[in-house]
């Protein structure tokens, strides 16, 4: 019989022949994920797995069946001044593995990371394609924090009318519309700091998080490991006239080992300027920007948690759909201590 191994996978130090067997397995969890997707090249796959910022910690484990990884389990923490109770984790089998205790193993060295950096709880996601992924949540005691979206739109479905309606009605007299290309200009970056900041207003739903503050090393820390991926960013921003105040972004990110997908990140508009069209204005121009320099794209995808009516109804009035589910958890690593001792692999 196969003996299977469990060892730790490092990407820097992780031969050619351990590689192809690491993305061998990713394309095959990808393939139940996301049928419609292209596989994951093998270099696009080591420069992701080379590119993890300074500030975040991550440890991957792989379960090894002679050449073969036929599971995976990650275990990731962010070195900040925020959210130093948290650990996520992410732990895949490939389905003839299933059923037979290799995500418990893997869960056990995991729980193991979030002890020795006292991470008190510990978030994973589920993807509704695979639902053995939430039957594993339930049987630890975890609790969905948040339900989530993945909303896509074809570019050849867009109304390109209701775009120039929504740059036209913009309150073009108080506010101005501005491009970052790439890195943000280093005497902007203060104010991009702030400006982000936005985001901690989006909905958590349970999901028990703190604050982000993002600190301008972290900034180009992101950039270069968006560098390394070889990922564009084009960032959307919109300024009051008379305070100089950024009030709003919008980001999105292009790679061309992708190229005719492309993801949209962030947006968000500061509370105090809600209400006068500012979001749909980002979203329009930068959807416009979108088709005029990157005609290889098809579709757009964004993540939205289905709390957020506002960013939905934008999306969806610009033609976006439903295309899957999936669910933010969260479980208390005490929980997860106990299940490990109720039910040993
Ligand atoms: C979820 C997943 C990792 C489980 O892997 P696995 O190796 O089959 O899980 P295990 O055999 O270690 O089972 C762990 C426990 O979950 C239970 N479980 C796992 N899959 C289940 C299912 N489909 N239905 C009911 N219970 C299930 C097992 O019975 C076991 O409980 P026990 O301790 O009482 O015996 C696997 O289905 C997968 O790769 N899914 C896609 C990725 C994903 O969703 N990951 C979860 C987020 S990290």
């Amino acid at each position: 019989m196969t003996q299977l191994q469990i060892k730790p996978f490092d990407p820097q130090t992780a031969s050619q022949a351990e590689f192809e067997a690491y993305n061998a397995f990713v394309n095959q969890i990808q393939a139940e994920m996301w049928p419609e997707d292209p596989p994951t090249e093998l270099e696009e796959l080591i420069r992701g797995l080379r590119s993890t910022p300074p500030f975040v910690v991550r440890r991957r484990w792989v379960v090894w069946c002679d050449k073969k990884i036929v599971a995976r389990g990650v275990a990731t923490f962010w070195r900040t001044e925020d959210n130093q109770h948290l650990l996520n984790f992410d732990i895949a089998v490939l389905p003839e593995w299933r059923r037979q205790g290799w995500a418990k193993r893997l869960l056990r060295l995991i729980a193991d990371v979030a002890q020795q950096e006292k991470r008190r709880l510990l978030m994973t996601g589920t993807d509704s394609a695979i639902p053995a992924g939430e039957a594993f949540m339930r049987r630890l005691g975890a609790q969905p924090g948040q339900a989530n979206l993945t909303n896509q739109l074809n570019l050849a479905e867009l109304d390109r009318e209701l775009l120039r309606r929504w740059q036209e009605r913009a309150p073009k007299d108080e506010f101005e519309l501005g491009l970052w290309e790439g890195p943000y200009p280093e005497e902007e970056l203060d104010a991009i700091v702030r400006l982000r900041e936005v985001m901690n207003t989006a909905p958590r739903d349970n999901l028990e998080i703190e604050d982000f503050k993002w600190t301008r090393e972290q900034l180009r820390q992101i950039e270069a490991s968006l560098a390394e991926q070889k990922t564009e960013r084009w960032t959307m921003y919109v300024r009051e006239k008379k305070t100089r105040n950024l009030a709003g972004y919008t980001e999105v990110f292009w790679s061309a080992f992708e190229p005719e997908t492309l993801y949209q990140g962030d947006t968000g508009v500061f509370p105090e300027y809600r209400g006068r069209g500012l979001g749909k204005w980002l979203k329009a121009a930068m959807l416009e920007k979108i088709l005029r320099d990157r005609p290889q794209v098809k579709r757009v995808r964004t993540g939205n948690a289905n709390s957020n009516a506002p960013m939905l109804k934008i999306n969806y009035e610009l033609g976006f759909r439903p295309y899957k589910r999936w669910t933010t958890w969260q479980v208390e690593l005490e929980k997860v201590l106990e299940y490990l001792r109720s039910s040993p692999a």
